[in-house]
This record gives C-alpha cells, sequence and structure tokens, in this order.
C-alpha cells in the first residue's frame, strides 16, 4: 500500500510507543523510514518496545516521561531536536483509562485519566507545535481517540470527555496551525487487540464475548490496522486532509440503529 521510504528523512514521536497500538504505529513509521523516538513512564515498557523495534532494524531513541507534567514534555521535545535534529511528526497515543461508574470516580481518578489523555496531549502538541512553526517545514500530529467520541461512554466518563476534547483540539489546531503547514487529525478506533487495554477494560471471556458481538464485521481490530490509517495520515497520500477524524472500527458505533439487529 505504502511505497518503501515513504517516510525517509522524517522524525515521529509517538508518545506511549512502548506498548500496544503506539508500538505498532512506531514500527510501521519506522518501517517506512522514518526515525522514531517512544515516550512514556515505565522504563520496562520503553526497553520492551524499543528490543522490538530493534527486532525490527529500527534504531529508536526511547525518553521516560510523563506526559502530565509539562517541563518533563519539553525536554521530550528538546532530546528529540538534540539527537535527531528536528520533528516532523507527533503522534499522540498516550492514555489512561479504567471502568467506574460517574457517581463512584473521585476527583483525582478523573484527573489522572484527562490529564494523560487531554493535557498531555495539549503539552505535546504545544512543545512540538512550537517547534515546527519555527522551522518553518511544517510536520503533521495524529492523536488517537477512540469511537466513542462519536457517542459518550458509559463507564468510561473520563476518557470520553478527554477524547472528545482532543477531537476539538484537532479540529481548533488543524484552522489555527494551516498557515504553518501543520496538518493535524485523528483516528478514533473501536475495540482493538492490545493487552494493555485488556487488562483496564476487557478482561473476561464474557466481556470480550459481548464487544465481539456489537462489531458489525464481527470481529477486533488488530494494532496493524490503527498503525496503517496513521501512516496514511502522516503520509504525502493525505496531504490536502487536515482536521479529519477516521473512525477504524468495523462499523460499530454505527451498528447502533433501531433495527440493526436484522439478519
Ligand atoms: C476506580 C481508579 C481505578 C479503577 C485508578 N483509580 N484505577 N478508580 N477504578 N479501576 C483512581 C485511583 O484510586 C486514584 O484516585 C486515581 O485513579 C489515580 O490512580 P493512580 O494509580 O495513582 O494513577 P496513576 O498511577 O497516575 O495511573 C493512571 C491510571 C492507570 C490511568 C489510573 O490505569 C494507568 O496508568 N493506565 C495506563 C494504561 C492504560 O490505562 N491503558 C489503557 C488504554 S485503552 P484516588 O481518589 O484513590 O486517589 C483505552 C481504550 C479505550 O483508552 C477505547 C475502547 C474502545
Ligand atoms: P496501552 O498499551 O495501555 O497504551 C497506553 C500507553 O500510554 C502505554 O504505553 C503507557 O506507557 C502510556 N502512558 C500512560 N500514561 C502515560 C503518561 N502519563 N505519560 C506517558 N505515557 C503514558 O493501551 P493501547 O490499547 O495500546 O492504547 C493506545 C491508545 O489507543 C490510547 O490512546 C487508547 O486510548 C487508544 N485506543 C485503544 C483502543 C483499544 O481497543 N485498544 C481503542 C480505542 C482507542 P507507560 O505505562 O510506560 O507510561
Amino acid at each position: 500500500m505504502f511505497t518503501p521510504n515513504l517516510l525517509e528523512g522524517q522524525v515521529a514521536i509517538v508518545t506511549g510507543g512502548g506498548t500496544g497500538l503506539g508500538l505498532a504505529i512506531a514500527k510501521r513509521l519506522g518501517e517506512l523510514g522514518a526515525r522514531i523516538v517512544i515516550g512514556s513512564r515505565k522504563a520496562a515498557n520503553l526497553e520492551a518496545g524499543s528490543a522490538e523495534l530493534r527486532h525490527a532494524g529500527l534504531d529508536p531513541l526511547a525518553v521516560q516521561v510523563d506526559v502530565r507534567n509539562p517541563e518533563q514534555v519539553d525536554e521530550l521535545v528538546q532530546r528529540t531536536i538534540r539527537h535527531f535534529g528536528h520533528i516532523d511528526i507527533l503522534i499522540n497515543n498516550a492514555a489512561g483509562n479504567f471502568i467506574c461508574r460517574a457517581e463512584d470516580l473521585s476527583p483525582n481518578g478523573w484527573n489522572a485519566v484527562v490529564g494523560i489523555v487531554l493535557n498531555g496531549s495539549f503539552y505535546c502538541s504545544r512543545a512540538v507545535g512550537r517547534h515546527m512553526i519555527e522551522r518553518g517545514k511544517g510536520g503533521s500530529i495524529v492523536s488517537i481517540l477512540a469511537n466513542y467520541v462519536w457517542t459518550g461512554s458509559p463507564g468510561t466518563i473520563h476518557s470520553a470527555a478527554a477524547k472528545a476534547g482532543v477531537m476539538s483540539m484537532t479540529q481548533t489546531l488543524a484552522v489555527e496551525w494551516a498557515r504553518h503547514k501543520i496538518r493535524v487529525n485523528a483516528v478514533a478506533p473501536g475495540p482493538i487487540e492490545s493487552p494493555g487495554a485488556a487488562r483496564q477494560l476487557w478482561n473476561t471471556q464474557e466481556a470480550v464475548d459481548r464487544i465481539t458481538n456489537m462489531v458489525p464485521l464481527k470481529r477486533w481490530g488488530q494494532p496493524s490496522e490503527v498503525a496503517d490509517a496513521v501512516a496514511f495520515l502522516v503520509s504525502p497520500a493525505s496531504s490536502f486532509i487536515t482536521g479529519e477524524i477516521l473512525t477504524i472500527d468495523g462499523g460499530a458505533w454505527l451498528g447502533r440503529g433501531t433495527f440493526a439487529f436484522i439478519e
């Protein structure tokens, strides 16, 4: 689908790039020629992710960072520039999530998730955007949302509100930074196989089966399918697309019509 070396000479930061979807995205962008930086909190995730990327023939820079901390985010950006010289691509992928009824959710629980997803995506976009504006060569930002930006999400009010906030930020920055040739887009995945999400959100077979049944295509997505969509959005193949939210969910959120049950 993509020509090799499509992203040759470009540098990409992937937050949460040591695990799950972030790792698949880092690998895909690296296979297309980009130099890769992964950033997250836990050294173990960064080490395991780096090992997998090296196994794929890449030479990533791994940086420990909590995206809730704007100073640490600025340091991630400075270290990337010192190491690779510039930044062309930012993938806002880091996230936190857990299931909790709204009435039981503590302010700290709310702040933990909103801090990672909404504040973290803003701090990273702001720090990388400033560099892209100063450099004057444009760039591309893609944020990983979830398909419940279209519906709300009973059980994960913190994540749904934060992802909807990042969607609005995507649409806002797409216009504000268009004059700097920075394209800003997002993807909104439905259920995708990933150990990190499974631990937090669907840790029983019953939950997995129920979710599979809600997807018109009757299967889960693979991290590589999200990675391909992200690769498209950062590549010249999408050069006139900005402010777009691409849903990747096997039809899940649309399959909610009154008569959606008919065979
Ligand atoms: C209720 C919970 C909770 C739970 C944590 N809290 N887990 N409350 N139910 N299951 C509360 C704590 O009690 C605390 O509040 C507050 O949240 C902060 O908890 P900490 O453990 O101190 O937070 P922290 O170490 O910062 O960890 C952040 C985290 C954690 C979000 C809570 O789960 C995390 O690190 N997750 C990262 C990985 C992850 O979530 N991946 C899944 C992404 S999948 P109090 O009041 O007690 O102090 C995804 C897919 C969605 O987003 C789309 C599906 C379609
Ligand atoms: P995951 O493996 O748990 O990914 C979350 C990543 O975020 C981890 O690498 C984690 O690394 C990092 N992270 C968490 N808090 C952080 C912080 N404060 N600072 C920096 N990094 C932090 O789960 P995943 O399923 O791959 O999720 C990846 C993205 O896809 C998320 O945005 C998620 O909302 C989205 N998504 C997933 C699904 C799905 O079905 N799997 C569906 C829709 C959307 P550390 O713990 O090392 O910090």
